[in-house]
C-alpha cells in the first residue's frame, strides 16, 4: 500500500491504494453504487479538489467534470459567492433543529421560481420522492402508485420495481432486500407509451394514488418526454382522481431555469400537483424538497395528519448553498450551459460519425446525452441497446485525455457555467481519439485494472 509521499509509480497509483484501503471498509469501496466504475471497468478516481469546471484527484491528474456532482455544481465547483455565503453560515453554527431564516427564504425562492404553493424540505432525493408518495396517499386514501421502467426516484422500496408479466399488472422487486409487500400496489409501465398509461387507469383508476415520473428523464440517458406526453399524464391524473408527480430533483432549476416544468407545462398551461427537487437546489449539500398544491401540501404534518419529519432537514448550510446558488443562476448561466453544450454535442456528433460509430445524442434543455445506437431512444427497453462496450472504450479514453464522463452509459452528462473556452476546448480535443476507440473497443486497455 502506498505511504504518504513515496513516490508515485503509476498516474492512478494513490487512488488504486485508496481504493484497496475503501473496499477493506465499505462495500464495494464507495457509498454509492455508480462511483464503484463497474459499468466500466478500472480503478475509480478518488477526488481531492475541485474548482470551476475541474476535479483533481489525488494522483494529481486533472479532468474537465462532465457530471458535476450528478447535476448539483451548475454554477461550477468551490463558488466564491457560494463559499463565502457557506463559510459565514457555519460561522453561526450548524443545526439547531429549530426553524432558520435561510429556509424560510430558500422556500420562498422556490415557490417564486416554480408552480408549487408551498415547498417542505428533506435531505435527499430519495426522501422527497418517498414523501411525495406518502403524501399521495394519504391525500387519496388511495394505496396503487405508477412509474415508467428506466425512470429512477432514488431507492425507496415501493419504486425499486420491475414490471410484472404484463404491461398493466403489479410490479416486483427490482433488487434483494424489497418485500413483494412494497411493490405489489406499484405498476411499472414504458415510458411514452400512453396506451399503456389508458390502460393502467382503466383497470386501477379509482385505486391510483398519483403517477410518478421524472419530468425527462435522465437516468436511462436523456429520454425526453414526446411532446405532450407529461400534459397527457397530468390529465389523465386528474380525470381519475389522482396525483400527478414530477420528479425534478435531476431536472430542476437545471434542465433550463425553470427545470423541465418550464420546457413543457409552463408554456401549455398545466402544473402537476406534487413536484420533487434536489441536486441544484442544495448547491452541492444534502438538500432535497417535496412541494405542490397547497391543499395537498396542507395534509402534511403538522398541518394535516400526513406524518413526514427529518432531524437534518432544511439544515441551515445547506439551505445557505441552495440559497447561494439559486441567486446565482441567471438566465445568463443556462444561456452559457446551452452554447457549451451546444458545441460539445456537435463535435461528439461529428467525431463519433467521422470514426463509424453508431450514435444518438439526445437533450432535454442542457441535459443531455450520447446513446451508442442507431434509433432514437423513446423508452428504456430502446436505452437498453446501447452498446455498452463502445461506451466503456470511450469514457477511458476520454479520462486517460482529462475529461470525466459518468462512468456509465446510461446517464446524462452535466455542464455548469464555470465550463469556459479551456474546459471545452479539452473536451473538444478529446473527442476524436475517444470516437476511435469506440469503434474498437477491444483496444482500450484500462489503467489501474485489478
Ligand atoms: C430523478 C431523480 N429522483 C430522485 C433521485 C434520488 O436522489 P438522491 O440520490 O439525492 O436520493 C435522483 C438521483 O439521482 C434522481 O435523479
Amino acid at each position: 500500500m502506498l505511504r504518504e509521499n513515496e513516490p508515485v509509480t503509476s498516474p492512478t497509483a494513490r487512488s488504486s491504494a485508496l481504493f484497496d484501503r475503501a473496499l477493506a471498509v465499505t462495500p464495494g469501496g464507495v457509498n454509492s453504487p455508480v462511483r464503484a466504475f463497474n459499468a466500466v471497468g478500472g480503478t475509480p478516481r478518488f477526488m481531492e479538489s475541485a474548482a470551476g469546471a475541474w476535479l483533481r484527484d489525488v494522483d494529481g491528474n486533472e479532468y474537465v467534470d462532465l457530471i458535476c456532482s450528478w447535476g448539483p455544481m451548475l454554477v461550477g465547483h468551490a463558488h466564491p459567492e457560494v463559499q463565502a455565503a457557506v463559510a459565514q453560515a457555519v460561522s453561526r453554527g450548524t443545526s439547531y433543529g429549530t426553524p432558520t431564516v435561510p429556509e424560510v427564504e430558500l422556500a420562498e425562492e422556490i415557490v417564486a421560481r416554480t408552480p408549487v404553493d408551498k415547498v417542505r424540505f428533506v435531505s435527499s432525493g430519495t426522501e422527497a420522492t418517498m414523501s411525495a408518495i406518502r403524501l399521495a396517499r394519504g391525500f387519496t386514501s388511495r394505496d396503487v402508485i405508477v412509474k415508467f421502467a428506466g425512470c429512477y426516484h432514488g431507492h425507496v422500496d415501493s419504486l425499486l420495481a420491475s414490471a410484472g408479466s404484463g404491461l398493466a399488472t403489479f410490479a416486483v422487486p427490482g433488487t434483494p432486500g424489497v418485500p413483494a409487500s412494497s411493490t405489489d400496489l406499484t405498476v411499472v409501465l414504458p415510458y411514452n407509451d400512453t396506451a399503456a398509461v389508458e390502460a393502467a387507469f382503466a383497470e386501477y383508476g379509482d385505486r391510483i394514488a398519483c403517477l410518478i415520473t421524472e419530468a425527462a428523464p435522465g437516468n436511462m440517458g436523456v429520454v425526453p418526454p414526446a411532446p405532450g406526453f407529461n400534459r397527457f399524464l397530468s390529465t389523465i391524473c386528474a380525470a381519475n382522481g389522482a396525483l400527478f408527480v414530477s420528479d425534478e430533483v435531476m431536472t430542476g432549476f437545471r434542465a433550463s431555469r425553470l427545470g423541465q416544468w418550464g420546457l413543457d407545462g409552463a408554456l401549455e398551461g398545466w402544473v402537476p400537483d406534487l413536484m420533487t427537487f434536489g441536486k441544484v437546489m442544495g448547491g452541492g449539500f444534502p438538500a432535497a424538497a417535496f412541494g405542490g398544491r397547497a391543499d395537498v401540501m396542507s395534509q402534511l404534518s403538522p398541518e394535516g395528519p400526513v406524518y413526514q419529519a427529518g432531524t437534518l432537514s432544511g439544515n441551515p448550510i445547506a439551505t445557505t448553498a441552495g440559497l447561494a446558488t439559486l441567486r446565482l443562476a441567471t438566465d445568463e448561466v443556462y444561456d452559457h450551459i446551452t452554447a457549451a453544450g451546444e458545441t460539445i454535442k456537435a463535435a461528439a456528433a461529428a467525431a463519433l460519425t467521422a470514426a463509424g460509430v453508431p450514435h444518438v445524442i439526445q437533450a432535454s434543455g442542457t441535459m443531455f446525452s450520447v446513446f451508442f445506437t442507431d434509433t432514437a431512444v423513446t423508452d428504456f427497453a430502446g436505452a437498453q441497446r446501447t452498446d455498452t462496450a463502445a461506451y466503456r472504450a470511450f469514457f477511458h479514453t476520454m479520462l486517460d485525455h482529462g475529461v470525466y464522463l459518468p462512468p456509465s452509459a446510461f446517464e446524462a452528462w452535466f455542464l455548469s457555467s464555470a465550463h469556459d473556452d479551456r474546459a471545452v476546448q479539452t473536451v473538444l480535443d478529446a473527442l476524436p481519439p475517444a470516437a476511435r476507440a469506440a469503434a474498437r473497443p477491444d483496444s482500450v486497455a484500462l489503467k489501474g485494472t485489478r
